[in-house]
């Protein structure tokens, strides 16, 4: 439990008020799969996510990405800006997997895309996060023309760092979501997490280092190898410190 008022409470977040326009981001111990219905307790999940989190934000950073990210000192909670969340979910696909072949079972399982795909969903768990077109965006006004363009540009430009990272490790960036919110400014900046749950990341053997073990019917302890061996091909140092 977080000193401030405790803003929002998601299935694997918490978000406290730290100040005016600061919130702290804390990770749960919590995985869920199938829209919510499979739920466990995972335990260590919560630092393994705020770590790789710290590190996607601190590296898209680095390469000129806005982010919500302020900081992180270890353990399972970020720091980062207050903003206005925009409720749709920005997907980009470099490889066809899960929803895709689901939608269009024509494509062959991880098949290269000739271009990365950006796919928006409107976020809403009753309506189980639909896939809408850039139409619905500004016909509905969840964003202007201006920002929806900022935002396929920055997400394609958040693959470009990623795929390029992970490259660099013998890992392959298949797809991930991204959520962007406003600041005070109305400026566009990525938000939520970057983590294990997020992304879809493969080794050189095919092995997903990702959530898709767990959603597939793996163990909450296959999970943990997972999100750790992602974590420890990353250099990142991970304090398993549970408070
Ligand atoms: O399930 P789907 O193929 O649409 O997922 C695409 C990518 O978006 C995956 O990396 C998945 O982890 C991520 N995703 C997410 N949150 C959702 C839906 C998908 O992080 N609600």
């Amino acid at each position: 439990m977080l000193g401030g008022q405790l803003l929002y409470e998601g299935k694997a977040k918490r978000v406290y008020v730290k100040d005016e326009n600061t919130l702290l981001m804390e990770f749960k111990d919590v995985v869920t799969a199938l829209d919510g219905v499979k739920v466990s307790q995972a335990p260590g999940k919560g630092v393994l996510n705020a770590a790789l989190s710290a590190f996607f934000f601190r590296l898209l950073e680095s390469r000129g990405v806005n982010t919500h990210f302020i900081g992180y000192d270890g353990g399972r909670v970020l720091t980062v800006r207050r903003l206005k969340m925009v409720p749709v979910e920005v997907i980009v696909r470099n490889y066809a997997y899960g929803s895709l072949i689901k939608r269009l079972p024509l494509y062959k399982p991880l098949s290269k895309l000739g271009k990365p795909i950006v796919e928006y969903h409107y976020k809403s768990d009753e309506l189980h996060d639909p896939l809408i077109l850039p139409e619905d965006i500004l016909n509905t006004g969840l964003m202007s023309g201006e920002e929806l363009n900022t935002v396929n540009e920055v997400s394609l430009r958040v693959n470009e760092v990623l795929s390029s990272e992970l490259v660099r490790y013998g890992l392959t960036l298949v797809d991930f979501k991204l959520e962007f919110g406003r600041d005070a400014n109305g400026r566009l900046l990525v938000a939520d997490e970057i983590s294990g749950d997020t992304i879809r990341v493969i080794d050189a053997e095919g092995r997903h280092l990702d959530k898709e073990v767990f959603r597939k019917g793996g163990s909450v302890e296959d999970l943990i190898i997972a999100y750790s061996t992602l974590a420890r091909r990353l250099g990142i140092n991970v304090g398993f410190r549970c408070t």
